[in-house]
């Protein structure tokens, strides 16, 4: 299942007899491509051992709310924070009863707390535990909140009873896990999506580029993929893989860029250029390898083709969104842009040696003509899952008011 690969899960395994069974969904979504961290209760390690987890997981086993070791590495706003999904399976019946009213005792309900990704309880208890009307009435709470509750199903019970309130089974956890992230809300557009830097040969061995490693416009291009988008991704040199996307186009200058680009533009209903094109390029390539000889160098180099105002001048312009990487007046400079770019959407980060760009993480600030939101520092595929969604909003609006 492609929408698990590079996904962070928290996998929360709280007291019951189906903890063993946890064990084995590590397993599953590590090996559908999850990185997996796993949290357990105090009750949880009385029925299986942390060591167990650590060992699937290849990672510390997360118990206690306020450890030591662990807040230094990753504590529990990190862990948090770090989360694409936390997955809570088994979800006991006392687990159920204090997330359903908001308790933050131990790490485990404290971080469904203080995370904004979505999350996911697997329930599991004995059959009269689970109809018992206290437990639906927390249910009912917790479904009100928007959180996926799947399962539980019915069959006989480790207690000996019959009824419903075993856990689904991992491959069932594991596909609902997957499909949390198909949020389907582009479905039936087609994306072009630039990424990565480009290259500006000077000789045959040469080139000038810049450090963009192209992270965030394939997090960007997977996002609108998970959205339903057929995408097609024009790629700079960068050292990725494209996770869930069928046609990448891979070029190497900017004028290659362009060229492909304006190939494709024709039938493209959103256009995102999260590229680092280099704006300049030599005005001559040297046949041969430059000698070394004087103590100074001078290079001519003449304006490159704008891809992104090419595009949002089409008489049939798409819905046009480019990124602006700032070291200074962010805000200024963006909203500059957008505007002479004659932009729908642009999405600004500030980047300087450790900030926003060839790195895992980013803030983006993004502007459009009556609106702007901040989506604060997190990994670029959080980011990017985010920024589809506030893309989506735009682009059906705009397409309302096109056909009102
Ligand atoms: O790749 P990463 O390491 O993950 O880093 C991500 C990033 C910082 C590269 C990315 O988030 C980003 O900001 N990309 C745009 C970088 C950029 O070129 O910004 P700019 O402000 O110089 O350009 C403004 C817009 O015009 C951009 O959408 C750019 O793609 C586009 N452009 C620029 C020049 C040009 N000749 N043609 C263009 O289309």
């Amino acid at each position: 299942m492609h929408t698990l690969i590079g996904k962070r899960i928290v996998l929360g395994v709280t007291g019951g007899i189906s903890a063993y069974k946890a064990a084995f969904l590590v397993r599953l979504l590590r090996k559908n491509g999850a990185n997996v961290r796993v949290v357990m209760t105090q009750s949880a390690t009385k029925f299986v051992a942390p060591l167990t987890f650590q060992a699937l997981s290849e990672k510390p086993v997360h118990t206690e709310l306020l450890d030591l070791n662990t807040e230094t590495a990753m504590g529990h706003i990190e862990l948090a924070k770090w989360a694409d999904l936390i997955l809570i399976a088994p979800a006991s019946a006392n687990f159920i009863a204090r997330y359903a009213n908001g308790f933050a005792e131990d790490l485990l309900s404290t971080l469904c707390l203080a995370t904004g990704s979505p999350v996911i309880i697997a329930p599991a208890m004995n059959q009269q535990m689970w109809r018992n009307q206290a437990t639906q009435e927390n249910l009912e709470k917790i479904n009100a909140r928007g959180i996926t509750v799947v399962g539980p199903t019915a069959g006989v019970q480790a207690c000996g009873d019959d009824g419903p309130g075993r856990m689904l089974e991992p491959e069932e956890i594991v596909t609902y896990a997957g499909n949390i992230f198909q949020t389907n809300i582009l479905t039936g557009s087609r994306l072009l999506v630039t990424a990565g830097p480009t290259r500006e040969a000077i000789d045959p061995v040469r080139f000038l580029s810049n450090r963009s490693s192209g992270r965030m416009g394939y997090a960007v291009a997977t996002a609108a993929a998970e959205a339903g988008a057929d995408v097609t991704l024009i790629s700079g040199p960068v050292d990725l893989a494209a996770i869930g996307i069928e046609k990448v186009v891979y070029v190497t200058s900017a004028k290659e860029m362009q060229e492909s680009v304006m190939q494709r533009i024709n039938n493209i209903d959103i256009f995102i250029s999260a590229a680092a094109v280099a704006d300049y390029s030599a005005q001559k390539i040297s046949e041969q390898k430059i000698k070394k000889s004087d103590d100074t160098f001078e290079l001519i180099m003449q304006k490159n083709p704008d891809i992104l105002a090419e595009v949002s001048a089409l008489y049939d312009a798409p819905f046009t969104v480019g990124f602006a990487a700032e070291t200074e007046n962010l805000e200024l400079n963006a909203q500059t842009k957008l505007h002479l770019k004659n932009l729908d959407m642009i999405a600004a980060n500030q980047v300087d040696k450790k900030l926003g760009i060839d790195c895992d993480e980013n803030a983006l600030t993004i502007f459009w003509k009556t609106g702007r939101e901040k989506l604060p520092l997190a990994p670029k595929n959080k980011l990017a899952r985010s920024l589809i969604k506030l893309i989506a909003l735009q682009y059906n609006e705009k397409n309302s008011n096109k056909t009102h």
